[in-house]
């Protein structure tokens, strides 16, 4: 199977979303609208070159988002579907053979829809094939005109459509299979004698019917696959296909959701084998989850990764590495540079930045972790805080293993707590503690030294 070019439209202004920026680059599942439809098509067809039409004031956006063998070719005005085709054939390398033709704003175009397109195309030898579906609401799209013998006549477009083809159900999904001789001598005749005033890409086909040429339709039943966006209802609607799709790629790799309706993922989300995600959870930016995890309810896991059978329960985790066997929530928010070690227990409103928790240690409840490394087996009493920031500068806080922070205690950093010492409830530490030393009051004064406490 041989794709001469691939040629993706994304050169429209979206006025009709409203958005301040081209529709194609806003971000569904977390990566933008183009990429979908670039990475199908060039790992589905494998084409020789690919060709996006892009609008000239966004070249740069366009080229940081999409790396490898693409030629952005611009539009320079938005004068049409086929005005931007012809603009990208201007810069093409290839000759002839077949060219696919996607619009960026069909995001659901699947891999299988496009081999088989492909393919049914080629087999027919058909001069154009074109995809087709049928749609609860057609509105907006390109109906498909056929004859009394069911044989296709023309594309007419929603504004130039009479009330009698308006009623059509079966839309144009905006992807075609052309052969490069036959588009070429149809793309010279487009005119933009239409309500929009734009050269119709659609206008092609006709044209080619007219001159005997063959023209097939291929026609799709789920019609989810060839949603066009156009406005942000739309959007909202790519959105939710595109992560019930990831859901299912997930499911089949036995991941089990409690309700895939409330969950939300990213396309480059890793989820192990026999974790249960629970409702209301978003699992966003590269997010590594491992096997036998239990996350959520309402839980929120950015740029992180979580090891085995780890739970995350109505917690957020941004930019954090938490090892096998954690616990984390309720309510706990675990900000970036946050390292959890194997089996530790960060309770109910507990704030973690940029520390380290070494295994086995707890911080069940109420306190602010901050610049922090916490050895092996520490307790950290409920409302602790790590008093970090003096108004100009960070500082560090080092608790070694086995120590035993008591309730309310008030860590003034820079400061030390030396193995197995112990700060008594209330305590305001302000200076190092020796391993094995227990401290209390404010400032904290040493009660008990390493001698007393293990006899000399
Ligand atoms: C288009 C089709 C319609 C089809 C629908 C499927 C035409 C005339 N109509 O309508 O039959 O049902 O897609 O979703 O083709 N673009 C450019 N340059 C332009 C205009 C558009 O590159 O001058 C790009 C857009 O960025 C977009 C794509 O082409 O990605 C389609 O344009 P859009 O304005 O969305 O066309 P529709 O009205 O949706
Ligand atoms: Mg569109």
């Amino acid at each position: 199977m041989e794709c001469a070019s691939a040629v993706i439209l994304a050169a429209g202004k979206g006025k009709r979303t409203g958005l301040p920026y081209p529709k194609v680059l806003h971000p569904l599942c977390g990566k933008p609208m183009i990429q979908w439809v670039v990475e199908t098509i060039s790992q589905s067809l494998v084409p020789h070159e690919i060709i996006i039409v892009i609008p000239p004031e966004y070249k740069a956006d366009f080229s940081r988002l999409l790396t490898g063998p693409i030629t952005f070719v611009t539009q320079p005005e938005p004068l049409g579907t086929g005005h931007a085709l012809q603009t990208a054939l201007h810069k093409s390398n290839q000759k002839k053979g077949t060219v696919f033709v996607a619009c960026g704003d069909t995001p659901l175009l699947s891999s299988d829809i496009c081999q088989t397109m492909f393919s049914f195309h080629r087999q027919n030898k058909s001069d154009v094939t074109l995809l087709t579906t049928n749609v609860p609401d057609p509105a907006g799209y390109g109906r498909v005109v056929r004859n009394p013998k069911r044989r296709i006549q023309k594309i007419v477009e929603e504004r130039d459509a009479s009330p009698k083809e308006k009623v059509i159900t079966e839309i144009n999904a905006g992807t075609y299979c052309f052969e490069r001789n036959a588009l070429e001598t149809a793309l010279p005749n487009l005119t933009q004698k239409n309500v929009q005033h734009e050269y119709y890409l659609t206008d092609c086909i006709a044209w080619l019917i007219g001159r005997r040429k063959k023209v097939s339709v291929f026609p799709i039943v789920h019609w989810e696959a060839a949603l066009g966006v156009n406005n942000l209802k739309q959007m909202a609607e790519a959105d939710k296909y595109l992560n019930l799709r990831l859901i299912e790629k997930h499911q089949s790799n036995g991941v089990y959701f409690t309700d895939p309706a409330t969950v939300y993922l990213d396309s480059d989300v890793q989820i192990g084998s026999g974790t249960t995600i629970h409702p209301f959870t978003f699992l966003e930016n590269g997010a590594k989850i491992g096997t036998q995890c239990k996350i959520g309810p309402s839980a929120q896991i950015i740029a992180s990764t979580i090891g085995h059978g780890t739970s995350v329960q109505m917690s957020i985790v941004d930019q954090s590495d938490i090892a096998d066997r954690c616990v984390v929530g309720p309510f706990a928010y675990l900000r970036p540079g946050t390292q959890l070690q194997s089996g530790v227990r960060v309770g109910d409103f507990v704030e973690v930045k940029k520390s380290c928790i070494g295994p086995g240690s707890k911080v069940p409840h109420l306190s602010y972790i901050g610049d922090a490394e916490i050895g092996a087996n520490v307790n950290i009493g409920a409302g602790t805080i790590t008093c970090n920031y003096d108004g100009k500068e960070k500082h560090k806080t080092v608790i070694e293993d086995g120590a035993f922070i008591g309730s309310n205690t008030n860590l003034i950093a820079p400061l030390r707590i030396g193995k197995k010492a112990i700060t008594g409830a209330g305590s305001v530490v302000r200076h190092d503690v020796a391993a094995g030393t227990v401290v209390a009051g404010v400032p904290a004064e040493i009660i008990k030294k390493r001698e007393e406490i293990h006899g000399g």
